[in-house]
């Protein structure tokens, strides 16, 4: 008889939803993270009564109501909207794309002369089969946006050329033809009043948690408490890179206090030209219409990734997708181990995406065990 039913290594969204529900149908779980506190990348860390969000941005929205209660049952949240500016040459943009943003590129009024000017640069610019990034941004959406917003902005995030990079890194552009700000299209979005930390401390209340654990670094030992493991790490670190690395893009942080109430009036603003280094800067308060006396910013910048840095986004290509797949089938062979979250699966996924597939993986095993 085992210590523990289940041993979850990560205290991620993943790893703490799937240790609440588990304890609620009475399994025994511990909760181990290598990270000196709990939450994961949804962390905030509280600095002059701010909220730092300290692993990047995180605004929570979804359309599906059955998510949306869920985490509404550990916060009441905030009706914070996100609404990014983008700082393009000199001058200030709303995004997402919309007729704010048409109006301050090109002076158009109505929905038609902006689609006029959009349609008629996709026709002069625009490729039929496009071979990279800059082909396919200019074939979806015309010359001035791409210039004005995407082409320097997207060779910062991934240090390398717009015509260097595959096309297939943009799908879609959606450009919206009404005076709307909302980055999101999902119904329900907003801000946990208190912070991530609130909903992660009550998805965990209760459940034994020990942080400042590696799991490789006492592997035999912690795996022979529990009947299984949940594991949210990397899934090649998992079976020890066997199969090569599979690759990511980092990001590095710059956190500063400022002695001024607000620093730059919104929450996220981006830095599209090449002249910053960093992409974005991210003033925290705003996104609880804080009224402290200071304020937080943080300058994010992109970086290239070595085993020594947080992996932030996984990088797609064939080469990384074939390796993946070599681990997946080799996880399917570890019967005792549960594999998820966006390490394990090596995927972007947005929080609700991550509680909902946790919530799936629990209602699977348990319908199994009944
Ligand atoms: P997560 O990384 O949170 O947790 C995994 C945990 O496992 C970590 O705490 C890690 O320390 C631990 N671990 C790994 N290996 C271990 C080991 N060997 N031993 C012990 N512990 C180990 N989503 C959204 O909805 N809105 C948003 O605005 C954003 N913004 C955003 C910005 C940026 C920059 C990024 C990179 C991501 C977002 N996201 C987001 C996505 C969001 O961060 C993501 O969906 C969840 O945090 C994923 O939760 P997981 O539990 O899967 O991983």
């Amino acid at each position: 008889e085992k210590k523990y039913d289940y041993l979850i290594v990560g205290a991620g969204l993943f790893g703490s939803v799937f240790a609440h529900e588990m304890t609620k149908h009475n399994k025994k779980c511990l909760v181990i993270d290598k990270r000196e506190h709990l939450g994961g990348n949804v962390y905030c860390e509280q600095k002059e009564g701010i909220n730092v969000h300290k692993y990047g941005a995180h605004i929570f929205h979804t359309n599906d109501k059955r998510i949306w209660d869920y985490v509404n049952q550990f916060a009441t949240f905030n009706n914070y909207i996100n609404s990014p500016l983008s700082l393009s040459k000199g001058k200030l943009y709303n995004l997402p794309f919309n007729m704010n943003t048409f109006y301050q590129l090109w002076g158009t009024k109505t929905p038609r002369e902006a689609k006029e000017i959009i349609d008629g640069q996709i026709k002069e610019y625009g490729v039929k089969s496009p071979k990279n990034l800059e082909e396919q941004a200019l074939s979806l959406i015309g010359k001035d946006i791409y210039e004005t917003f995407i082409k320097e902005y997207t060779e910062k995030q991934w240090g390398t050329k717009a015509t260097d990079l595959p096309a297939f890194i943009i799908k879609r552009l959606p450009v919206r033809y009404t005076y709307n700000n909302n980055y999101f299209n999902d119904i329900y979005q907003g801000i946990p009043i208190g912070g991530y930390n609130t909903i992660i401390n009550g998805l965990l209340e209760g459940i034994e948690t020990k942080t400042n654990i590696d799991f490789f670094e006492d592997r035999v030992a912690l795996e022979s408490l529990a009947d299984k493991v949940v594991y949210t790490g990397k899934i090649d670190e998992f079976f020890d890179y066997k199969y090569g690395q599979l690759e990511y893009r980092s990001l590095r942080f710059e956190h500063e206090l400022h002695d001024v109430e607000n620093y730059q009036g919104n929450a996220v603003v981006n830095y599209n030209d090449s002249e910053y280094k960093f992409t974005r800067i991210i003033e925290h308060k705003h996104f609880e219409f804080g009224k402290q006396d200071k304020t937080i910013i943080t300058r994010e910048y992109p970086e290239s990734w070595d085993r020594g840095k947080e992996a932030y986004y996984p990088i797609n290509n064939d080469r990384n997708q074939d390796v993946f797949k070599k681990y997946k089938e080799e996880s399917k062979k570890s019967k005792h181990v549960i594999f998820g979250g966006r390490l394990a699966e090596y995927r972007y996924y947005d929080m609700h995406q991550i509680i909902a597939s946790s919530l799936t993986k629990v209602e699977e095993i348990l319908k199994i065990e009944v």
